[in-house]
């Protein structure tokens, strides 16, 4: 199967080698806007036979057919290049966040739709097999109805240097600028938290969010204005009831990019905490039947569970949509709007008004 890349900057070479590593799947081309991007992405790749183009036109335009396309472009390129995509007839596997608002989300939503071409959106802490298994357990309701919730999304590139210098490269940049397409670290990292939390307990009725922008880190480098927010805190209320916390900041010092999860039920508890190097990534905790009462938890190896690259494949291959779509986007995407619509207005905001 042939697939191509829109963006080859930081993300690009993870498509790569997880498409890549699938059988009888194989990326053959790539473009960039950015000439240096591209050919640093090229020399990178040597090794595999890849062709790169200057545009999504370009490579839409020179090569035959793809089977799918990956977008790895920032935030707010996805809408038109997606619909680009769909409009040429090609299945399209795009990064989060799907949009920059709600109301481009849902016109991607119905261009997917209506081309009935396969769509999915890269929420990769989805992928954590522990992770799935606490979706099943709760869903399957063996330990009960939620009561509690507490999510977290800790990163520190803010920080600490452990994957560069956030001053002096423009993958950081953008990200702290909503002139560039960001919608800070609610857009970038808050869209995982939501979907990590929403998949697995139930859609959020309403919502209080307190977004908080730093500015002792400087307004303004090169044409980056530094004004997104760098974290959040949200209180949520489910609509089954369940009340919770929904968290994320770029100053957790001491954790290079950690989820942690935990669902408390009437009858038990389950917990997840995802780590940057994948090791806790199919561990999970749980705290049911005779342990309620010993405060003791049970820790459980899940085995391996697919990609969503390889849910992407798989999804072409069966002509069958699997989770997460764009309509899952859609859906985060609205509770990214209405956190900011909560902050701007100090008040709660209720999802579906
Ligand atoms: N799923 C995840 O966990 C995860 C992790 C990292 C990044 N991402 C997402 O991936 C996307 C890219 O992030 P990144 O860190 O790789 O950014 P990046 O800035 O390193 O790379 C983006 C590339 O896209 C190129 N580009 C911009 N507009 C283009 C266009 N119209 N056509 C072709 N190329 C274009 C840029 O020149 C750049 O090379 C973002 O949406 C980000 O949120 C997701």
């Amino acid at each position: 199967m042939k697939i191509g890349i829109v963006g080859t900057g930081n993300i690009s070479s993870r498509h790569l080698n997880e498409f890549n590593s699938i059988k009888d799947v194989e990326v053959e081309a790539v473009c960039d806007t950015n000439e240096k991007n591209l050919n640093k992405f090229l020399s990178n790749n040597q090794n595999i036979n890849v062709r790169g183009y200057l545009s999504l036109e370009e490579m839409l335009n020179k090569e035959k057919s793809f089977d799918g396309i990956s977008n790895t472009t920032p935030d707010k390129f996805h809408k038109d290049t997606t619909l680009q995509i769909l409009d040429y007839g090609y299945n399209v596997f795009c990064e989060k966040p799907l949009a920059e608002n709600y109301e481009d989300a849902k016109e991607m939503v119905n261009a997917a739709l209506k081309s009935k071409k396969i769509n999915m959106v890269n929420f990769t802490y989805r992928e954590s097999s522990a992770y799935q298994r606490l979706v099943e357990i709760i869903r399957s309701g063996e330990i009960g109805t939620p009561r509690h919730v507490s999510a977290c999304y800790y990163q520190s590139w803010l920080t600490s240097n452990k994957w560069g210098e956030w001053r002096e490269e423009d993958k950081w940049l953008w990200r702290l600028s909503t002139k560039h397409g960001s919608n800070g670290a609610l857009g970038d990292t808050g869209v995982h938290i939501f979907d990590f939390a929403v998949n697995a307990v139930g859609d959020i009725k309403e919502i209080f969010a307190d977004l908080k922008t730093y500015h002792d880190k400087g307004s303004k480098i090169k044409d980056y204005i530094l004004d997104a927010n760098d974290g959040f805190n949200s209180l949520v209320r489910f609509e089954n009831g369940a009340i919770g916390t929904i968290t994320n900041t770029r100053y957790a010092t001491g954790h290079a990019n950690s989820l942690i999860l935990e669902v408390f039920c009437t009858k038990g508890g389950v917990k997840v905490e995802l780590d940057e190097e994948r090791n806790k990534w199919s561990t999970l905790h749980i705290c049911n039947d005779e342990n309620i009462n010993k405060m003791s938890w049970d820790t459980i190896q899940c085995p391996k569970t697919a990609s969503n690259y390889q849910n992407f494949i798989k999804s072409i291959q069966t002509n069958s949509n699997l989770q997460p779509d764009f309509n899952q986007g859609a859906k985060i995407q609205k509770i990214i709007d209405s956190c900011i619509k909560s902050n701007d207005n100090k008040s709660w905001i209720g999802i579906n008004n």
